[in-house]
Parts: structure tokens; C-alpha cells; sequence
């Protein structure tokens, strides 16, 4: 099979479902502190590997869904590297961690209670919601930063995080009926951009 051009990846993440675009400005505000957006980045990267974890430790018995994550672990772990290396490289720091307005209102939005199974969906669901948006915002750093290198450097999230999307909408559909999976996604999307409009448009987070 032939590698996808970047064209094609391009076109292929354009919004993955959300309802939302970003609002344009925003990689403006982001270039112009890179060593912010690149620790917040960071952070992005070490959350996702967590999450994984989190999900293989509380649903050890789900097999296939521990066989798919535990690579995911290696592969975000491997970004927060990528992302040290080039605060390094540019002679910038990484920060402390700042209080991630964007996840918390998701976390907010889970269905508390319910089965074991249910509480999964949420995770899942959760887990795809940020990826998506991540990848929206990889592909407009990609399109749209000043410096050439950085646009690749991002192209190359954008094309990982759409993968990571695409599994965990994949996990969900393996592990509940698809009706319940379909209605629930369709909530968290209607919620993702309710929430994109209560934040702040800022140039030191990623979401
Ligand atoms: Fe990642
Ligand atoms: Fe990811």
C-alpha cells in the first residue's frame, strides 16, 4: 500500500467529528510563546500516557483493550520525549504544570455511577474527545506556524493523535453496543463545543 500524502492526512483530520472549528487566532497567540505551548504540550503527552495506564490498571480483564494500550503508553510517552527534546534544542524550559481547565470540564461531564462497562464508555469517549481536539490543533500548528520545521514536527502529532482517536472510538464500539456508544458520543461532542466557547481563547494551552 502506498504511504498517504500529507495532503491526503491532512484532509483526512479535519475535524474528526467536532462541532467546533478553532478559532484561527489561536496559533497566533501560541507561536508566540513557545517554551508555554510546549510545556503545556508536554503535559498533553504525559496525561495521555497516565490515562492509558489508568485504563489498563482498572480493566486489567479486558484483553484486547490492554494489548491495543500498551504500546499507546510507549508511543505518548515517546511524544512528552519529543516534546522535551525540542524545549531543549531551543534552549527553553519546561514549566510547571498548569490547571487544565479544558479536561476537568470533560471529567465534569462523565457519568458518574452506572456499570463498570458504562464508566468505561465515558473513559473511552473521554479519551477520543481529547485526541480529536489535539489533532484539530497539531493540524492548524502544522498549516499555520511561521517556522517550517515546527509545521512538520507537528504534522507528525497530528497524524499519531487521529490514529489514537480512531482507537479508542474503536475500543468503545468493541466493548458496548453501538446504539449506546453512538448517543453518548454524539452528548460529548454537543458538550466539546459548548466548552470550547466558555474558555478563553489562549496562546499557552494546547486546548
Ligand atoms: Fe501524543
Ligand atoms: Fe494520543
Amino acid at each position: 500500500m502506498n504511504a498517504k500524502t500529507k495532503e491526503e492526512e491532512l484532509r483526512e483530520v479535519q475535524m474528526l467529528g467536532l462541532k467546533l472549528p478553532t478559532d484561527p487566532r489561536w496559533v497566533n497567540l501560541a507561536e508566540k510563546d513557545l517554551e508555554e505551548i510546549l510545556t503545556d504540550h508536554a503535559y498533553c503527552e504525559q496525561k495521555a500516557a497516565t490515562a492509558c495506564i489508568s485504563l489498563i490498571q482498572a480493566y486489567p480483564e479486558k484483553e484486547e483493550m490492554v494489548r491495543e494500550l500498551a504500546p499507546i503508553v510507549t508511543e505518548e510517552w515517546g511524544h512528552f520525549r519529543m516534546v522535551l527534546k525540542e524545549l531543549e534544542k531551543r534552549n527553553l524550559h519546561l514549566g510547571r504544570q498548569r490547571k487544565d481547565e479544558y479536561v476537568n470540564k470533560l471529567l465534569a461531564f462523565q457519568k458518574k455511577g452506572g456499570s463498570r462497562e458504562e464508566r468505561l464508555l465515558e473513559k473511552l469517549l473521554t479519551c477520543a474527545l481529547i485526541e480529536a481536539r489535539s489533532c484539530e490543533r497539531f493540524r492548524l500548528l502544522s498549516l499555520h506556524i511561521n517556522e517550517e520545521e515546527l509545521r512538520d514536527w507537528y504534522h507528525k502529532f497530528m497524524v499519531a493523535e487521529a490514529g489514537h482517536y480512531v482507537l479508542f472510538i474503536e475500543l468503545a464500539r468493541k466493548y458496548l453496543p453501538e446504539e449506546m456508544v453512538k448517543q453518548r458520543w454524539e452528548a460529548y461532542l454537543e458538550r466539546e463545543a459548548e466548552i470550547m466557547q466558555e474558555l478563553e481563547l489562549r496562546g499557552d494551552r494546547m486546548h
